[in-house]
């Protein structure tokens, strides 16, 4: 970032409004008086609710340790488990209630309740011990969308394990970077995993990460796809072998405030991927507290958060958050477009799912495909829809509060990072008033600010740098094993502030607006401009259904703009509709953010968990050799954009 002053110039007005509807409101959840409480005495109000939402063996009697800044810590004297908060805590009122709806891709359904969970998950945590894993022992999971997954997460926390997560769609090298960095000894995978129709060959992948991994005794695998697969004999183990003469009950570890729970691995923008760890009780009260004010969680929600376990939103929204909660949740195993394109609306009117919560690159899919898929199904049971990830480009979110919320319900857009642990701002739906594209509010007990290139506020209705002003009960501890880079990344661009590394502006009433990562920002004749309004503009355009902007070296203008555009139902364009969004772009925004060059394109690059990313298409626009495309889902759209953008610059317009 530049040492020079300015801020983020945001252009971009949005002035639709939706008040919370009354009856909503009536019977939230979660009140305006939260806030009050929660500003009076921030710490005193986590402490209160650490105590009240969660068990202990010892009530924790302190918030926040700060004697060593940035390495704080939360609630120090308390003691408890997670997985026993998770499950054992509900057996006797709510035993028998789902815990998971699971669906498999090839149609198998599944109901497991909040017995069964209990008794898998002591079942193989019994296993772990059997083959001698315990209280700090690190363990790997690589594993699809399964029940599995789940289990594996819980018997781990329940003997005091920590877990890393490594998304199944990571190839053998990812995996095996994972497991050296965190210094795995066990490995919890699958001989496979469906995903479209295809399966995922997770033990192979496995296989080939282990071949370097020599301190991994143990390599527990489920069996899901029947796959022909490798045997290394004494260390794999087949994971209904390993459950199947085990007791019923486990013994949980008791477990301090501040023990690791998890390490999940997050990419940087430069270097090696980060292990963001998480410890358990300030976590544990951070997911559960927000779960239930931003989803408005009540007995008979059927919840939906339809991340994979292997992201971080998985870990908090489908594991820790809901189960704290004693909540009843879907899990869906595949995609979103098997056998057809409105797989999910089935499952939403199958259960009557009616909290449903995603990210923005799955709903401008649905943007792109159509409305005729969700008109299929009766989505009436949905009254809260919720959003992750990206920020939301204000077309979407209209789109999915009209298409899916049948023009009634609150949309929460909640942001948070890995390395929050927990949502941080967002709408309380039944609170606040929301505005399409605006995460709006810091959630009570959060204290953030939007500050320029010296760490001063910037005034309303300008852009600058997010910040955190004050730590939180699910944030991060520090980098596995770095505290250094620890400290650089987050701690050390301001004094006592916590840098996010995105881009915000507020506006006149306060309400916070996402501008992107910090590294995607663009200069043009000066000006820096954030990609997600220009972005949004294209999206606002009747034909588009996704947009990326990025900027290019420009001999005149520093930097210029260069956007990629994917059109609804995969329809082709032609000069004539390039001329027309440039010009739909300077109409809504002005003049000086119309794009330079449009590439029209069938997909966007993307991160596997549905991130745009704006760095290839950087690389692509200045005719570079392209940067790290490890965690690129899509790679064959790189190769097709390039081809068009080459055709695009020697043609660009004025
Ligand atoms: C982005 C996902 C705008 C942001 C939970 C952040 C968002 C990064 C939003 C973290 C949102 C997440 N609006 N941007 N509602 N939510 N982001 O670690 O850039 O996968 O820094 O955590 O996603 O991504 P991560």
């Amino acid at each position: 970032m530049s040492s020079d002053g300015p801020t983020i110039r945001s252009l971009e007005s949005e002035d639709r409004r939706f008040p919370p509807p009354d009856d909503f409101a009536a019977s939230a959840v979660a009140t305006a008086e939260l806030y009050d409480r929660a500003a009076a005495d921030p710490e005193a109000f986590w402490l209160e609710q650490a105590r009240e939402i969660l068990d202990w063996y010892t009530p924790p009697t302190v918030a926040c340790d700060a004697a060593n800044p940035p390495f704080f810590k939360w609630f120090t004297d308390g003691v408890l488990n997670a997985s026993v908060n998770c499950l054992d805590r509900h057996l006797a009122a709510r035993g028998d209630r789902v815990a998971f709806h699971w669906e498999g891709e090839p149609g198998e359904r599944l109901d497991i309740t909040y017995r069964d969970l209990h008794e898998r998950v002591c079942r193989l945590a019994n296993g772990l011990r059997a083959r001698g894993i315990g209280k700090g022992d690190r363990v790997a999971i690589y594993l699809g969308m399964v029940p599995e997954a789940v289990v594996a997460i819980l018997a781990c926390a329940r003997i005091g394990a920590p877990h890393t997560v490594v998304f199944g769609g990571f190839s053998p090298d990812s995996l095996r970077d994972r497991i050296i960095d965190c210094g795995c000894t066990a490995l919890i995978t699958a001989d496979g995993s469906w995903r479209a129709g295809k399966v995922i060959p997770l033990k192979r992948n496995a296989d080939a990460a282990l071949e370097s991994c020599p301190d991994v005794h143990t390599s527990v695998v489920v069996r899901r796809t029947e796959s022909e697969i490798a045997w290394s004999e004494g260390r794999d183990v087949w994971y209904h072998e390993l459950v199947a003469d085990q007791p019923a009950e486990c013994d949980p570890e008791r477990m301090a405030a501040e023990d690791p729970l998890y390490i999940l691995y997050t990419s940087g923008s430069t270097g090696k991927p980060k292990g963001i760890l998480h410890t358990t009780g300030g976590y544990l009260t951070g997911v559960a507290a927000t779960h239930r004010w931003c989803f408005d969680l009540k007995d008979d929600d059927v919840y939906w958060c339809a991340a994979d376990v292997g992201w971080v939103t998985g870990h908090s929204y489908i594991v820790y958050g809901p189960l704290a909660n004693g909540a009843t949740s879907v899990l869906y195993e595949g995609a979103p477009s098997t056998p057809d394109k409105d797989r999910w609306w089935s499952i939403v009117a199958r259960y009557g799912v009616t909290i449903l919560y995603c990210a923005p690159t799955a709903i401008r899919s649905f943007m792109k495909w159509g409305t005729e898929y969700p008109e299929r199904h009766d989505l009436s049971s949905i009254r809260l829809l919720g959003t992750v990830g990206e920020p939301i480009n204000p077309e979407a979110w209209i789109w999915y509060r009209t298409h899916i919320g049948g023009e009634r319900v609150p949309v929460v857009d909640t942001w948070w990072q890995t390395e929050t642990g927990q949502i941080m701002i967002s709408p309380l739906p039944g609170v606040t008033t929301l505005k399409p594209g605006s995460a709006t509010r810091p959630l009570p007990g959060i204290t953030a600010d939007v500050v320029d290139a010296r760490g001063e506020s910037v005034p309303l209705g300008q852009g600058g740098y997010l910040v955190l002003r004050r730590p939180w009960p699910a944030m991060l501890r520090t980098l596995y094993g770095d505290d250094e880079r620890y400290v650089d990344t987050y701690w050390s661009t301001y004094e006592g502030m916590y840098l996010a590394g995105d881009g915000a502006r507020r506006d006149d009433d306060g309400d916070y607006w996402l501008l992107g990562r910090i590294d995607d920002v663009m200069n043009v004749s000066g000006h820096r401009l954030s990609t997600i309004e220009i972005e949004s503009a294209l999206v606002d355009h009747p034909l588009v259904a996704e947009a990326a902007v990025v900027g290019r070296a420009d001999a005149t203008t520093g930097q210029a703009i260069a956007a990629f555009v994917t059109l609804k139902g995969h329809a082709t364009g032609d000069e004539s509709i390039i001329a027309e969004l440039r010009q739909h772009v300077a109409t809504k925004i002005g003049a000086i953010a119309r794009p330079k060059s449009i590439v029209l394109t069938d997909d966007l690059p993307k991160t596997r968990s549905g991130k745009i990313m704006r760095r290839l298409l950087r690389d692509i626009s200045e005719n570079r050799q392209l940067g790290d495309v490890t965690t690129l889902a899509n790679e064959e759209v790189v190769q097709e954009i390039a081809g068009m953008a080459e055709s695009a610059r020697s043609s660009e317009g004025s």
